[in-house]
């Protein structure tokens, strides 16, 4: 049997090079590695502070980078969570075996609650408890997160656990799978820390969706250092992050990129590099512009997807909930 295969996204359109190369070329080569799920994950985004008005709009920006991107409903399954009643419910079921002191010590948990200047909501709390619920329902066995992820996977995968021992085999117990490639592409002007849209700078981040001439300048102003060699090494964090990217985008190893910009300079990679970006993000921008003006056609395919989604989970909550001594189904289904 093929593995089943889940992830869920965050509904958001500013993706950067760092998760288009290291997460979401990883969903697409999982449709067809195995049987692939994933998820918009707009409930998730409601831990904290959002803006209600503007929440499907990112729902439809995310998912028409992933289709733009080559996810294909066709062969994988792609839904939103919110229209998919069971992961709440789940959620509930299994917060019974879910330890309170856990959640608390999750770092995630325990970073933007401190960052939190409003609310800190019992939801951000929670967030972990949803998130096993949405691997849980799908009885999914690799999960293919960043490493920032690994504690809430880890914590899935006591839930499931807990719940076979006190209940009896009825979930399958999850394993975290780390993407090998491009999985530390750093800020470009701030190489010691990974690429992000909220902990790192405007310049150094490339965003999925920049005009050609963003990205060009993004690269040529790129941090590198006082020499001139293109190769990789612990004092260069620059220049090493700018060959990982080449490498990645080109796939060509890292080595084959350093013999050929050997003795270049450093702004002929840059603007090298740059051009080689503009090459690989140029076709899912011109795509994604034509999948995002189209909504109607984006709210057909989440209502195909949710209905083979609730299939699946609805499986595994009728299973849950007899396993926990409540009826199969609700009440009038
Ligand atoms: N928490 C994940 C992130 O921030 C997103 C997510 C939600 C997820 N549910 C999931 C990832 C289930 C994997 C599986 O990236």
């Amino acid at each position: 049997m093929s593995e089943r295969i889940f992830s869920g996204i965050q509904p958001t359109g500013r993706k950067h090079l760092g998760n288009y190369i290291g997460a979401i070329t990883q969903y697409v080569a999982g449709q067809d590695r195995g049987e692939a799920i994933y998820c918009v994950v707009d409930l998730h985004a409601i831990s904290v502070p959002y803006d209600a008005s503007a929440l499907q709009s990112s729902v439809y920006d995310v998912a028409a980078v992933l289709l733009a991107a080559g996810l294909d409903p066709e062969r994988c399954l792609f839904f939103r969570q919110s229209d998919v009643q069971e992961h709440t419910e789940l959620t509930w079921l299994l917060s019974s075996v879910t330890a309170y002191g856990d959640l608390t010590r999750m770092h995630q948990f325990k970073e933007k609650s401190a960052s939190q200047r409003e609310l800190v909501s019992a939801a951000l709390l929670y967030y972990p408890v949803l998130m096993a619920a949405d691997v849980l329902a799908y009885r999914a066995r690799e999960v293919p997160v960043g490493d920032d992820q690994r504690q809430h996977v880890e914590l899935m995968r006591d839930i499931a656990e807990r719940f076979n021992a006190r209940f009896g085999e009825t979930l399958v117990v999850p394993e975290h799978r780390i993407p090998e490639v491009g999985a530390r592409i750093m800020d470009l002007q701030m190489p010691e820390r990974k690429m992000s849209t909220t902990g790192g700078t405007p310049q150094g981040t490339v965003l999925v969706l920049d005009a050609p001439n963003t990205v060009l300048k993004k690269f040529r102003s790129a941090v590198t250092d006082s020499g001139t060699e293109v190769r990789r090494a612990p004092d260069k964090p620059g220049v090493s992050n700018l060959i990982e990217i080449l490498s990645a985008v080109t796939r060509r190893t890292p080595e084959a990129v350093e013999a050929e910009f050997d003795g270049s300079g450093y702004g002929a990679f840059k603007t090298a590099v740059g051009e080689a970006v503009i090459e690989y993000l140029t076709p899912v921008r011109e795509r994604y512009h034509e999948l995002r003006s189209d909504e109607a056609e984006l709210e057909r395919m989440f209502a195909l997807g949710a209905d083979k989604a609730r299939a699946i989970a609805g499986e595994t909550l009728a299973d849950v909930r007899t396993a926990m001594g409540f009826r199969a189904v609700r009440a009038g289904q």
